[in-house]
């Protein structure tokens, strides 16, 4: 049988339109201002995410690297799965390891991508096609809203690597890990990256890099939103903020006017008044303890099979299945 290779765009330029006209009337028309993190990654974005997860100071993409090359045998076994789902998938880049391992377990039949990035998704969908010679299924689409569109069949192993359910407040957090549940069928796993708390510095300097890539990634957001909603941003007109908030246990990224200035978005026919000092929140990453991603799984019906954490302890990968 010849390998298949096919691309779902369940965002597709009208519907991405339309969702970002709402995330910029609602984010930026009221006192609090916040633009949510999915908009940084166009084109542009996800190429300098990409830089970012080879600066010195992030090593978040490092640590779950280096726990994925020693697990991922292990994983493959204990899972047997033959069908990856990957969540937020970008390029795939650390996925190879999980799916080599896969392969190497002679279970490896399919593979389902799916990412807000409809590009960097369908680039990855051909590469991996190439390299294994397997059905890819590339989904375009928002994980906080498309997870019902997500294929079932095979026995599948879900992978939400990166500390990306990090970018989630609690409660969409919840409401997330259920959908997942609820998707995946009872004899799948989860495979979940979370990036750990640790020393303030450290998680700091990972978001505020020396070379200034992050505040790149960071102002890209402004960019997008020029470019889509004909809004008329000086991204130089706003400062890098990174702060962690050591209640919620998360890092916050806000982009903080540095002048009092006024911004109109043509295509909402808003303008919006920013004061001197005034910021934009783009995006929380919240960082967590291994006690509490048991307890957040097991609340959402997930019980923890393994967990691993790299030599410095500063990143977990947990393997969950559904259960109590
Ligand atoms: C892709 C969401 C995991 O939160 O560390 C990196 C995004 N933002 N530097 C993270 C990000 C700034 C990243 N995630």
């Amino acid at each position: 049988m010849r390998r298949q290779l096919s691309l779902d765009v369940l965002v597709g330029a009208d519907e991405r339109r339309r969702a970002l006209c709402d995330d910029v009337r609602a984010g930026l028309g009221g006192p609090e201002k916040h633009i949510p993190p999915a908009w940084f990654y166009d084109d542009a974005g996800s190429r300098l995410f990409d830089e970012i997860t080879r600066l010195p100071e992030y090593y978040p993409t490092r640590a779950e690297r280096s726990i994925l090359a020693s697990r991922a045998a292990d994983i493959a076994i204990a899972t047997r799965a033959d069908t990856l789902v990957e969540i937020g998938s970008g390029t795939s880049d650390k996925t190879r390891i999980l799916l080599d391992a896969m392969a190497a377990a002679r279970h490896l039949e399919r593979i389902v991508l799916f990412d807000i990035s409809h590009e960097v998704l369908a680039d990855a969908a051909e590469t991996l096609g190439r390299r294994y010679d397997v059905d890819v299924h590339a989904v375009v689409g928002d994980f906080r809203h498309h997870l019902g569109s997500i294929p079932a069949g095979g026995r599948q192993l879900w992978a939400f690597l990166g500390g990306t359910i990090g970018n989630l407040l609690p409660t969409a957090r919840r409401r997330f890990l259920d959908r997942v549940r609820q998707q995946m069928g009872r004899d799948a796993h989860l495979l979940l990256g979370t990036d750990l708390v640790k020393d303030v510095g450290r998680l700091i300097a990972a978001y505020d890099d020396s070379a200034g890539v992050t505040a790149a990634f960071n102002r890209n957001v402004l960019a997008v939103v020029n470019r889509e909603l004909h809004a008329g941003f000086d991204p130089d007109a706003f400062g890098h903020r990174v702060r962690w908030d050591p209640d919620e246990r998360w890092i916050e990224m806000r982009l903080r006017a540095t002048r009092a200035h006024t911004v109109v978005v043509a295509d909402l026919d808003l303008a919006v008044d920013f004061r001197a000092g005034e910021e934009i929140l783009t995006e929380i990453s919240a960082k967590f303890t291994p006690s509490q991603v048991a307890d957040e799984l097991a609340a959402a019906g997930l019980a923890p099979r393994a967990a691993w954490r790299d030599d410095a302890g500063d990143f977990q990968l947990t393997l969950a299945r559904p259960g109590n």
